[in-house]
């Protein structure tokens, strides 16, 4: 075979390999066999460049192109949506479209999440990904072409056989929020300004001159319909949607077809409450209808459709009076400052208090007491004060971090080179709040109960501890805002259910000085139950995994607490496992008696599938370097101590490739 004819066979295979992966996610080749075919494609281009296409799978890394964006027409204009608000509005829309179709017309729609992030038309032709565009005016567009390639969610080669020689796609690129989340950690780590919101973060993205930067940012894409389309003999929107996802275009999996109006209105006001559940934001439901034929008819006024409307839930973002600037100290002693404010409604919600990141943070955005601010919510995050609302400053002095803790008054310390002040004071009575929401979010994730549920909790005083949390009862539920009978009944029974946990998570979520998840994993292991554990003494402590002397005198000094042995025996009479289960005991495997670490960021895995799939074949995971330890598996960004430590004691360092070896899939 000619390298270009072997080129062309791996573009394919690899093509197919990615949609069945990011957008089926129902993988068809495992990640190195991908990697192998992915390393000889590249050879075969690099040893002869004219070979490279650009559909070539290694086109998606991006490149530091700086460029002007070209403005480029769109074939078809891409127009955009009349909105309504209420279902009187949305009667109304229907009432007139029969009007025109005729009134024995039965008319169906297609209802779809409302992506917001930046509206993208892609060119195929002949199935191939040609060029890719911002919406612009909706006449012509930025070419943005090889930022989008780098967006592994958008194919580059058509699935099928069947492709018309020119095709439109249309849909929005969009940053999922908790990418979004990290990459504004990120950025406030390294002292930059932040994104105000998920869908500025994608379109600024999108706009980068160097693709390499969109490249490393977390973009995805939902595809919702067509613009110019040639030879494509499809009737409804319905089956628009259904032939696009089978050529392996990623199509909202939320979209549903109904009949009537009255089922429009019932959804829409269930996605009020259901899109805070989604990892990505939404601003409103789109409601179409499916029959191309109704379509045509009804026919558009001002590039607006007749036959669709946005359906828009009240703004997400709201001005309002900061009233104070609190601390809350963290679990781990971090004081986060906070924002009391005036209380506003945003997005269907009262806000009354929002998050400020650091000093550093609030200075930069030059934002005062007394300031009026603009706050936002995203999603289901805790809002956000995005900064001072312009001329009406109020607030005259900027702010200062406390020198000491506002709870215990024991002074406070900022490591050299770090953002956040501390309270050094482990017996800080404010890290009680931090263990709830450790335990509700962490270790018990407890569904429907979020942080500021808890918070709200906290502050009335319902529940101060880990006991009262399952004490809590349906009734007094109802008496804080955003609860009704069915809410409550639900996170009532999640928390009840989150009785079940397993042993080793009930330790973790004690919050125990530096017993996180592998610790608690390995304690639970070792010593089987609570009893073992809470009278062995710091010789025996010592002997199970990752545990040395100073860890051990820690645990021993935690359970000797008279406060938290009667915490213990409170959660076991309220029924919570203080044993480790059967099906939690290791297994045998060939990797039995080894012991690894992991340590930094590994790319195929989060840290615990990685701990799960060594575990499965026997191997024992601890976060701490001993003799014992069999190798450390270094991914990106490893702790620095622990890859000296390996050295210094002759311990293996292994990479990620050596531990897909280790597991069999090498
Ligand atoms: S259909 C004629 N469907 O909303 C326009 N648009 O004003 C037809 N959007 O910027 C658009 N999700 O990018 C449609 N499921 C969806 C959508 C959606 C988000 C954006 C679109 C445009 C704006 C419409």
């Amino acid at each position: 075979m000619s390298s270009s004819d072997r080129a062309a066979e791996l573009r394919e295979l690899l093509n197919e390999a990615s949609i069945a992966y990011h957008v089926d996610d129902q993988p068809v080749m495992d990640d190195a066999a991908y990697d192998v075919l992915y390393d000889e494609l590249k050879a075969l281009e690099d040893a002869d460049p004219s070979l490279v296409t650009p559909d070539s799978p290694t086109q998606r890394v991006g490149a530091p192109l700086s460029d002007k964006f070209q403005k480029v027409r769109h074939l078809l204009p891409m127009g955009s949506l009349e909105k309504v608000t209420t279902d009187e509005a949305l009667q109304k829309w229907e009432d007139d479209m029969r009007k025109r179709l005729g009134t024995d017309d039965a008319i169906a729609y297609v209802v779809e999440p409302k992506i917001d992030g930046s509206a993208i038309n892609l060119t195929y032709e002949n199935g191939r990904f040609a060029r890719g565009l911002t919406r612009g005016d909706g006449i012509q567009g930025e070419d943005v072409t090889p930022n989008l390639r780098t967006i592994k969610t958008i194919p580059l080669q058509m699935r099928r056989t069947d492709a018309p020689p020119t095709l439109e796609v249309r849909g929005e690129v969009y940053m999922p929020l908790d990418g979004f989340r990290a990459a504004n950690e990120a950025l406030a780590k390294d002292g930059k300004a932040t994104w105000p919101n998920p869908r500025n973060a994608a379109a600024g993205s999108l706009r980068q001159k160097d693709s390499t930067i969109t490249a490393a940012r977390p973009l995805s894409i939902w595809v919702y319909g067509t613009g110019f389309r040639e030879g494509l003999d499809l009737e409804t929107h319905w089956e628009t949607l259904q032939w696009l996802r089978e050529r392996g275009f990623p199509t909202n999996p939320f979209a549903q077809r109904l009949e009537s109006i009255a089922e429009v209105a019932e959804l829409v006001r269930d996605w009020e409450l259901r899109r805070t559940t989604l990892d990505y934001e939404i601003d409103g439901i789109v409601i179409k209808v499916d029959s191309y034929e109704q379509q045509e008819r009804l026919g558009a006024l001002h590039e607006r459709p007749r036959w669709a409307r946005a359906f828009k839930w009240a703004p997400m973002t709201a001005t309002t009076r900061l009233n104070e600037i609190r601390i809350r100290v963290g679990r781990t002693g971090n004081l986060n400052p906070w924002a009391v404010l005036e209380p506003v409604e945003v997005g269907g919600v009262t806000i009354s208090r929002a998050t400020l990141h650091n000093e550093e943070d609030i200075n930069r955005k030059d934002i005062r007491e007394g300031d009026d601010v603009i706050v936002q919510r995203a999603g289901d995050v805790i809002p956000q004060v995005v900064g001072p609302a312009g001329k009406h400053r109020r607030g005259t002095k900027p702010f200062q971090m406390p020198t000491h803790c506002p709870l215990c008054g024991v002074e406070v310390v900022k490591p050299e080179g770090e953002v956040m002040h501390r309270c050094p004071n482990r017996a800080c009575p404010s890290r009680g709040l931090e263990t709830l929401n450790n335990w509700v979010m962490g270790a018990a994730d407890i569904d429907g109960v979020g942080e500021q549920t808890v918070w709200r909790l906290w502050q009335q005083e319902m529940v101060r501890s880990i006991p009262e949390l399952y004490r809590l009862t349906g009734e007094q539920l109802l008496e804080l805002d955003g609860f009704g009978e069915i809410s409550a009944n639900n996170a009532i029974a999640a928390i009840q259910a989150s009785k079940a946990i397993p042993f080793f998570r009930v330790l973790f979520g004690l919050n125990i000085p530096d017993v996180g998840w592998i610790t608690a994993r390995n304690l639970a292991l070792h010593f089987g139950n609570v009893d073992a554990l809470m009278n062995a003494t710091q010789e025996e402590l010592i002997e199970a995994e990752g545990i040395g002397p100073e860890r051990a005198e820690a645990i021993a000094e935690w359970f000797r607490d008279d406060d938290n042995r009667r915490l213990v025996a409170e959660l076991r009479d309220l029924g919570l496992r203080f044993e480790t289960g059967e099906e939690e005991k290791p297994v045998e495997g060939p990797l039995t008696g080894n012991q690894y670490v992991i340590t930094g960021t590994l790319e195929g895995f989060t840290r615990s599938e990685a701990q799960a799939a060594l575990e499965e074949l026997g191997a024992k995971v601890s976060d701490s370097v001993s003799s014992k330890t069999t190798g450390v598996i270094v991914g990106e960004e490893p702790g620095k101590s622990k890859v000296t430590k390996a050295e210094k004691a002759g311990v293996p360092k292994l990479t990620e490739a050596d531990l897909l070896k280790l597991l069999g899939r090498g």
